[in-house]
């Protein structure tokens, strides 16, 4: 029984550390990324916030676009239309920042 449930647990071990915690996207980390990064221009999403810049969409606008997706968010971080700079982000930063920005999407806002 023992010999078999370390055999099982042998098998497992390696698919759980494939599927470790950056594997997928984490809204939260997506979170403190984009209050660091992004609310010079945006507004982020935290309801305390001074320095946004009212002619910038917020995050929540951007969320609530017909159609959005985490894919176009992404590529929209990735190929800024001026004047949203270019920010150098890992692969998971961005998807990170894409989770975020889509949590925010309100169900009924289309
Ligand atoms: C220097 C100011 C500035 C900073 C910093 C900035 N942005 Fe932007 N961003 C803009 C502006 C301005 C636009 C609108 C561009 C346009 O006309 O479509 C924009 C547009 C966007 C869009 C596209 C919205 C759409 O219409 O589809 C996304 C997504 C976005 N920003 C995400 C981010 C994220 C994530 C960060 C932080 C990592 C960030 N931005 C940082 C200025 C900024």
């Amino acid at each position: 029984m023992l010999v078999r449930l370390l055999i099982v647990f042998g098998l497992c071990l390696p698919g759980m550390a494939l599927a470790g915690p950056t594997s997928r996207p984490d809204p939260e980390t997506g979170k403190a990324l984009a209050e660091r990064l992004c609310t010079n221009c945006h507004l982020v999403g935290s309801v305390r916030q001074e320095h946004a810049n009212p002619d910038v969409p917020s995050f929540r606008e951007i969320a609530n676009l017909p159609e959005q997706t985490e894919g176009a968010v992404a590529a929209r971080i990735m190929l800024p239309k001026h004047p949203m700079p270019q920010i150098p982000l890992t692969k998971s930063e961005l998807s990170d920042l894409a989770a975020y920005i889509l949590s925010l999407r309100e169900p009924n806002a289309h």
